[in-house]
């Protein structure tokens, strides 16, 4: 069997969530790893790497696709009843393993909230066997949160402790602020560290911008949290998604590595170490 040949795959429903993402619900169970993606092919039009924002404990593979070229428009253009293709699912995931027992700290900005859903998802699924999850998440505004429902819904929730930065004030984040003023704050998303107690025997998981995985990681280290604790993903440009093509390699020699099949994620150590994740430094 060729692995490279897609599967086609029904989406089943579209969900608008803010105005550049869309979150598609697709007719197909991969069983992934949360932290792992998929190449998903629009015939004619060609193939993108998209992380999966559902946990495998949740059923059918989900994806939020943010607007920004060609497959990704041709995707938005799409509506339920009309197939993709799809590979996968690829990559190492988040060693949720390692994990087990100890306390969780989320950080995600931007679409980085797309795989920390996932493990978000996979965590509450199985709140026994993991410590206090805490959800760090840094917005623009209201209008450019992504899973709203499922955010506020946790807000007002034990299961997980969720602190919000917003940057451009409207009328939510004020009622937010208002109403949860200990974990709700104007500014971006390492302003959150002020309201957070960090502990060091955690696991964090960071996933938005690189920029905001380099001050993140600055902002965790300065509070004495280790690096080795903590896991980032990492996205480059990918083809085959399986390590044949190197279009995804960083770092050199015995440090080279494949985005596609070493990673998505990494360590922060791998991070600091490796050249090519040079926004670390
Ligand atoms: C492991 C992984 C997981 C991802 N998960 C998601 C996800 O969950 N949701 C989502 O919306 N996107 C995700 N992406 C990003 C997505 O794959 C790219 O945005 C993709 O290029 C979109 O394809 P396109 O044909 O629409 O855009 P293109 O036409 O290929 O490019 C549009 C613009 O984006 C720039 N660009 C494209 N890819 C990259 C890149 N890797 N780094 C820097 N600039 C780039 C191009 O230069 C161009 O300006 C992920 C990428 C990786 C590697
Ligand atoms: S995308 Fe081809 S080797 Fe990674």
């Amino acid at each position: 069997m060729n692995e490279l040949i897609p599967k086609p795959v029904k989406i089943l429903k579209v969900k608008d969530q803010t105005p550049i993402e869309k979150l598609f619900t697709l007719g197909v169970k991969l069983g992934q790893k949360p932290g792992q993606f998929i190449e998903m092919s629009i015939a004619g039009v060609g193939e993108a790497p998209v992380s999966i924002c559902s946990s495998p404990t949740r059923g059918n593979v989900e994806v939020c696709v943010r607007r920004v070229g060609r497959v990704t428009n041709a995707l938005h253009r799409l509506g339920a009843g009309a197939r993709v293709g799809v590979r996968g699912p690829y990559g190492n995931g988040f060693p949720l393993e390692k994990m087990r027992g100890s306390e969780v700290v989320l950080v995600a900005g931007g679409i980085g909230m797309a795989p920390v859903r996932a493990v978000l998802q996979y965590l509450l699924d199985k709140k026994k066997e993991y410590g206090e999850i805490k959800l760090l998440y840094g917005i623009r505004d209201y209008s450019m949160m992504l899973f709203k429902d499922e955010i506020l819904k946790l807000m007002n929730s034990k299961a997980c402790t969720v602190y919000l930065s917003y940057e451009k004030e409207d009328e939510v984040c004020k009622r937010l602020r208002k109403e949860y003023p200990e974990r709700v704050c104007q500014g971006v998303v390492t302003k959150l560290f002020e309201m957070v107690k960090l502990n060091p025997e955690a696991h964090a998981v960071v996933c938005g911008p690189p920029v905001m995985f380099w001050f993140v990681f600055k902002e965790m280290r300065n509070r004495g949290f280790p690096i080795e604790r903590l896991y980032m993903t990492l996205e480059r440009r990918m083809k085959c998604g399986i390590g044949k093509c190197k279009h995804c390699v960083v770092g050199v020699g015995s440090m080279m590595k494949y985005v596609c099949k070493d990673g998505p994620v990494f360590s922060g150590v791998e991070a600091l170490t490796m050249r090519g994740m040079k926004y670390v430094r």
